[in-house]
């Protein structure tokens, strides 16, 4: 299947998720069909949808005009054979139940064609040994990000089993909606974010039980430093504006050792105070790729203080 032929998409799960992910489709001009258990539950997602496009029409993301027929091209049903026969490409977007997947897999299985591409937004499951389906080379997870319409991840995370067509399709599918899919090299239990996100919440966590400071406090911690960072050097590359060498000596004082860091330190390569590291400056010098750097940091920082980012929302 090429990207062409993907002209009808069934989002399963009209939730928090799938009801954002149904519009971010739409938006592309892709007819879809999104199915839940309840009526109430697909009205309540349409109001959703209604609002979410109106708030990015507000902020020049979507045309005005163009918000009636991108609803228009948004089908609730409560049917899911109906769907499921025509559809080119399934998002399944369900409570995330062992059962409850399970389930709704072997529904789709009897119902839909061989070929229909299987994409799952589960966040922890092992889908792959949780659903069980005919050609599992088409089954692949697509995980998205709250809210869908508006952030621009969508980690891509392959089985065994999943073909490469079904990678590059998922990958350039999500280019063309506008987001940012990174395919992960292989399996691991809540992929990149959430896995960081798991090790921040447990730190997190102990602060509070152990009482070391105020939910405020934290969060003010958190907002007045490294968030102010990561969106210019993400949570690697600042490794490399640490320095390398540093790092090699906190990491062996800690009984640790780290082959990308330990091989980088032993040829020389400190980060950027050597103009290579993680990262390759290209010979750029120091001076200069710090002056980027901050440049980016007050404009982040500017833009903060602007929208009292500090305060709680
Ligand atoms: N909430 C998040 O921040 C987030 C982020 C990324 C991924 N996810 C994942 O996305 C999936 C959905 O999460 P959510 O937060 O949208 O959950 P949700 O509870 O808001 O929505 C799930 C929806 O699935 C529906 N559903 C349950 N069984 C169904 C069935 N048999 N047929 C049709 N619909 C059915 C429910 O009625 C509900 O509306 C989960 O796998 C979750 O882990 C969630």
């Amino acid at each position: 299947m090429n990207l062409s032929e993907i002209k009808r998409v069934l989002v399963v799960g009209a939730g928090t998720m799938g009801h954002s992910i149904a519009q971010v489709y739409a938006q592309s001009g892709i007819e879809v069909d999104l199915v839940d258990l309840k009526q109430e539950i697909l009205d309540s997602a349409i109001k959703k949808i209604k609002l979410n496009l109106n708030l990015l029409a507000e902020y020049e993301r979507v045309p005005r005009d163009e918000i009636p027929a991108i609803i228009n091209r948004i089908n609730p049903l409560t049917n899911l054979e109906t769907a499921a026969k025509r559809a080119n490409l399934i998002v399944e977007a369900v409570s995330e139940n062992r059962e409850i997947k399970r389930k709704v897999y072997s529904q789709l299985d009897e119902f839909c064609s061989e070929d229909t591409i299987l994409a799952s937004n589960t966040s922890e499951l092992n889908i792959f040994n949780v659903a069980n389906i005919k050609n599992p080379e088409r089954l692949i997870i697509q995980h998205w990000f709250r809210p869908p319409h508006i952030i621009p991840l969508v980690e891509i995370v392959a089985g065994r089993k999943t073909s490469p067509e079904i990678i590059d399709l998922s990958f350039n599918l999500l280019k063309k909606l506008g987001k940012t899919p990174i395919i992960l090299k292989k399996f691991t239990n809540a992929f990149i974010v959430n896995k960081i996100q798991q090790a921040i919440n447990s730190a997190v966590f102990g602060l509070l039980v152990r009482g070391i400071a105020t939910p405020e406090q934290i969060d003010l911690a958190v907002k007045t430093s490294f968030s102010l960072r990561l969106p210019i050097v993400g949570v690697v590359q600042n490794l490399d504006f640490v320095g390398l060498d540093v790092l090699s000596d906190v990491l062996k004082n800690m009984g640790l050792e780290l082959s990308l860091i330990k091989n980088n330190v032993e040829q020389g390569n400190f980060g950027v105070k050597t103009s290579k590291g993680i990262y390759d400056y290209s010979g750029r010098s120091e001076e200069e790729i710090l002056r980027k750097k901050d440049e980016k940091y007050l404009k982040i920082l500017d833009f903060l203080e602007k929208i009292n980012a500090f305060e709680p929302v």
